[in-house]
C-alpha cells in the first residue's frame, strides 16, 4: 500500500515502548506502523526519535488583563509551540459578566479560529459571576469544554462556598476541575504589610506567596473535592510542600493530579537577586521557589506524583514588566515558555536521569491527552491523529530571543544550552515545521471538542 506520507527509519517512542518502525499516514490519521512502508511523500527519521506531538494544556495567548495583554497572539504563540514540537494547546474562555458561557466560548473561538497553526481547545473559567450561571456548565461541557478553570487567587477567586458549588456542578457533568490553588486572603494581607513597610521590590513577591500557604490551598481544595466526590487537577505546582500533599492524596487513592512548569524546574528565586529592572521580569504566580523545591519537582515527575508538565505560557514584554517597579504587586504575572518545553524536559529531565524517554512522552503528551479528554491525540497508533514530531536528540541549541520564536523581547532561558530539539512537526498529517522552519499556515488549527 502506498500511504500519503511515511516517516521512515525513526525510533518510535511512546509512553510505554521504544522501537524502530516506519509510520504510514493517510489524510489526517496514522494508518499503519511497520517495516518497509512507502508513501507518496517520505520523511527520513534515521537517528531521530519519533514521538507523539506535544500537548500543552495550560497557555494564555492574547490574554487580556485589566491593563495588559499577553504578548503572544493565537498565531505567534501556536507557531512557537509548533516549532518546539507541540501540536495541541488548551487556552481559556473567561466569559464576561453579562455573557453566557456559550457566548464567551464563541467570542474566544472567533479570536483563535483563522489564527492558530496547530489544534486548540479551551477550558471554561468559572469566576465569581459564573456562580450564578452554573446551570450552563452542562452546555459548556457539551460544546467541548470538558474542563473548568477555578481560581483560588486573584480578583477571579472563588470563596470556599463558591468553590464547593462549582465543584458540585462540574462533578454532575463528569467534567474536570483545574485549579489555581493559593491562599488569596493571606497573600493580600502580606502584600499590604510589605507595601506599608516600604518593601516594594520584586524580591518580596515570593515572600508574600509562601509555599506553606500554596500547600494549604491545595489541601483545602483536595478536601473539598473529596467531600464533593470529584476528581481535581492542580495547576502550576511550584514547591515541595504541595508535592507532599499531592503524594499523600494519591496514596489515599484520591483522583487528584497535578502539573508543574519548566520555570519551576529550571529557575529559582535567586533570580530576584538580579538588579532592577531584570528582577521584575520573573514575577509569576505561584512564585519561583528554592533550589531544593526544583529538586523535589524533578523527582516527583520521575515518580509520577506530579503527573504532567505544562508551560502556563503568559509572556509580557520587558517594558510591560518594568512599568510598576515601585510596587511588585502591580507587575503583570507570567513567563514565556511555550516553545522550549519538550527540549528542556529532554535535556534536563531525560539526559540528567530524572525520568525515562517514555515517561517524557507520557508527561508531555499521552497523559495530557487522557487527563483532558483529547480522545484522538497523544498516541502513536492506527486511527489516532497523525500529530507527530521528529526529534533530533543530538541537536544543540542555546536558548535566546534569537533562537526562539515567541513574540516577546526576552526569555527566562537566555543562554541556557539544550541538547535535543524537534526538526519536524506534523499536526493531523500536515507538516507544519520542516527542518526547523515553520511551513504551516494560520487557520489550519482546529477547535478540538473534548469529552470523557
Ligand atoms: O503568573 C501567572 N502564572 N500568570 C498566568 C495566569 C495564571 O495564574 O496561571
Ligand atoms: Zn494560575
Ligand atoms: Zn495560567
Amino acid at each position: 500500500m502506498n500511504f500519503d506520507l511515511v516517516i521512515k527509519n525513526g525510533t518510535v517512542v511512546t509512553a510505554v515502548a521504544t522501537y524502530q518502525a516506519d509510520i504510514g499516514i493517510n489524510g489526517e490519521q496514522i494508518a499503519a506502523i511497520g517495516q518497509g512502508l512507502h508513501g507518496r511523500r517520505e520523511l527520513d527519521a534515521a537517528d531521530k526519535l519519533v514521538i507523539p506531538g506535544g500537548i500543552d494544556p495550560h497557555v494564555h495567548l492574547q490574554y487580556q488583563l485589566p491593563n495588559f495583554r499577553s504578548a503572544d497572539d493565537f498565531f505567534s504563540g501556536t507557531r512557537a509551540a509548533a516549532l518546539g514540537g507541540t501540536t495541541t494547546v488548551i487556552d481559556f474562555v473567561e466569559p464576561q459578566a453579562a455573557q453566557t458561557m456559550l457566548d464567551g466560548l464563541a467570542a474566544r473561538n472567533a479570536e483563535a479560529a483563522g489564527q492558530t497553526v496547530i489544534d486548540y481547545s479551551f477550558h471554561m473559567t468559572i469566576g465569581p459571576h459564573e456562580i450564578e450561571k452554573l446551570d450552563q456548565v452542562a452546555a459548556a461541557y457539551a460544546a467541548g469544554c470538558a474542563s473548568f478553570k477555578l481560581y483560588m487567587a486573584y480578583g477571579m477567586r472563588l470563596t470556599d462556598d463558591q468553590l464547593l458549588r462549582a465543584l458540585q456542578a462540574i462533578r454532575d457533568v463528569n467534567g474536570l476541575p483545574v485549579v489555581h490553588a493559593e491562599n488569596w486572603d493571606v497573600i493580600c494581607a502580606l502584600v499590604a504589610q510589605n507595601l506599608a513597610a516600604g518593601r516594594t521590590e520584586p524580591g518580596w513577591h515570593p515572600h508574600s506567596r509562601p509555599s506553606l500557604l500554596e500547600a494549604e490551598a491545595a489541601s483545602r481544595l483536595i478536601d473539598i473535592a473529596t467531600y464533593v466526590g470529584t476528581r481535581v487537577h492542580i495547576f502550576h505546582i511550584s514547591c515541595a510542600e504541595v508535592v507532599e500533599r499531592l503524594a499523600d492524596a494519591q496514596r489515599r487513592g484520591l483522583p487528584v493530579t497535578g502539573e508543574t512548569c519548566p520555570h519551576y524546574l529550571l529557575l529559582n528565586c535567586g533570580v530576584f537577586e538580579r538588579p532592577l529592572p531584570q528582577a521584575a521580569r520573573y514575577i509569576c504566580s505561584p512564585p519561583l521557589r528554592s533550589h531544593d523545591d526544583q529538586l523535589h519537582l524533578w523527582r516527583a515527575l520521575g515518580q509520577d506524583v506530579v503527573n504532567i508538565v505544562t508551560t502556563d505560557h503568559c509572556p509580557f514584554t520587558q517594558a510591560e514588566k518594568e512599568q510598576n517597579l515601585h510596587d511588585y504587586s502591580q507587575i503583570p504575572g507570567g513567563l514565556p515558555g511555550i516553545e522550549a518545553r519538550l527540549s528542556l524536559l529532554y535535556s534536563y529531565g531525560v539526559r540528567d536521569g530524572y525520568f525515562s524517554l517514555n515517561r517524557w512522552v507520557e508527561m508531555s503528551s499521552t497523559r495530557v491527552a487522557q487527563l483532558f479528554g483529547l480522545r484522538q491525540k497523544g498516541h502513536i497508533a492506527p486511527g489516532y491523529d497523525a500529530d507527530l514530531v521528529i526529534f533530533d536528540p543530538q541537536k544543540r541549541i542555546v536558548l535566546s530571543t534569537e533562537t526562539l520564536h515567541e513574540q516577546v523581547d526576552w526569555t527566562p532561558y537566555e543562554g541556557v544550552p539544550v541538547t535535543g530539539w524537534p526538526t519536524t512537526t506534523l499536526c493531523r498529517g500536515q507538516v507544519v515545521v520542516e527542518d526547523g522552519k515553520f511551513v504551516g499556515e494560520a487557520g489550519y488549527g482546529r477547535f478540538i471538542s473534548r469529552s470523557f
